[in-house]
């Protein structure tokens, strides 16, 4: 199997490794418009690079690929792919609009791609324990949930060049509306969102430090998520991360706040990540495991773990969480546009 890169920057990076360490895969190359990251790409793998995707699938003939462009830049390189007939891990979000969601995925379904998108906290351990414990009914009926995840203004203002042209809800909610969505197994119904805007303009990235939105789904039950990216730098976890599922039975509470490791020094008193591992130059953890099941489900040893119809859903949701910031009201889904 013939797999690009669209993307070569921190994820493109980080899949590349992640799929060069399965049988039966072949990374050929990458798409890539800024020649400085092109050039890093091409030293670290030595592979070619072209600067569109439609160079790369024309050239390569590839099988499938993988879109790590900007939040903002997932459509034009995905459909330009599936109407290839190219299967595709997209990163979350899947899109930034409903329309371009939709185009997505009308051109997979017309070619026959796989589409995945990629919630990696599917394969995140203790994900995959809460879930196999609300599976099994041990929290009884799931009455609400509540999740945090959020950063520092390290990953707005220093990782990503393009945080003000995305937000809190794109970057973040992603995973936690995934997630919700997993344990409620309910369709939302309404949503209501507030957001505030006023550290990340006055560091100059224009973009909202933190969104707040209630979801309801069918039955009445509901989900709080909390994302900012507007903590302060000397915050000791670069990424704080809770989630708690309470049910008629019992609760499941997450906290990967703190990675097991605490360090005092120098540089400070951090809680470094230690999720995702980089050991004898490979990468590991739940992100690897994530494109190692992606390959899987290409080389046609399984079945993906995210549905296309529920990657739809979850946009959909954002789009209404950025819809209800937009009017100040609550929003009810499904959305008709
Ligand atoms: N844990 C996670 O789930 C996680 C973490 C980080 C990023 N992401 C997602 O991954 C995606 C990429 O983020 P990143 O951190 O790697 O960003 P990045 O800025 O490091 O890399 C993105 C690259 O895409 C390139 N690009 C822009 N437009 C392009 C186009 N049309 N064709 C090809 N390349 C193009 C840019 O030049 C840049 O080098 C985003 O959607 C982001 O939300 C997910």
């Amino acid at each position: 199997m013939r797999i690009g890169i669209v993307g070569a920057g921190l994820r493109g990076s980080m899949f590349t490794n992640a799929l060069q360490q399965v049988p039966g895969i072949e990374v050929v190359g990458a798409a890539e418009p800024s020649e400085q990251v092109a050039a890093g790409w091409r030293t670290s793998f030595s592979l070619p690079t072209y600067s569109s995707a439609e160079d790369l699938y024309d050239k390569e003939g590839l099988d499938a690929a993988v879109i790590a462009t900007p939040d903002f830049a997932h459509e034009q390189p995905a459909v330009a792919a599936a109407q290839r007939g190219i299967h595709l891990l997209v990163e979350k979000p899947l899109a930034t609009s409903l329309s371009a969601a939709h185009a997505i995925a009308e051109a997979a379904r017309a070619s026959g791609s796989m589409v995945v998108a990629a919630f990696e906290n599917r394969w995140n351990p203790a994900f995959l324990e809460a879930k196999a414990a609300v599976a099994d009914g041990q929290v009884g009926d799931v009455i609400s949930q509540s999740a945090f995840l959020s950063s520092t203004t390290r990953v707005p203002t220093q990782m990503l060049s393009w945080a003000a042209k995305t937000s809190p809800t794109w970057f973040f909610m992603s995973h936690t509306i995934d997630l919700a969505m997993m344990f409620a197994n309910k369709p939302v119904v309404s949503v209501y969102a507030k957001g505030f805007k006023r550290v990340l303009v006055e560091m100059g990235v224009d973009t909202l430090d933190s969104v707040q939105a209630l979801l309801a789904f069918e039955d009445g039950t509901t989900a709080i998520l909390d994302s900012t990216w507007a903590l302060p730098d000397n915050w000791p976890s670069p990424f704080p991360f809770r989630f708690e599922v309470r049910g008629t039975n019992g609760s499941v509470y997450i906290d990967q706040t703190n990675q097991s490791v605490q360090i005092s020094g120098p540089a400070g008193y951090v809680w470094p990540r230690t999720y995702f591992p980089t050991a004898d130059g490979r990468f590991h953890g739940f992100p690897a495991w994530m494109a190692h099941a992606f390959a899987d489900n290409i080389l046609g040893n399984s079945e993906p773990e995210v549905s296309l119809d529920h990657a739809l859903a979850v946009t959909e949701v954002q789009v209404a969480i950025e819809r209800s910031l937009a009017e100040g009201r609550e929003i009810a889904l499904p959305l008709t546009h």
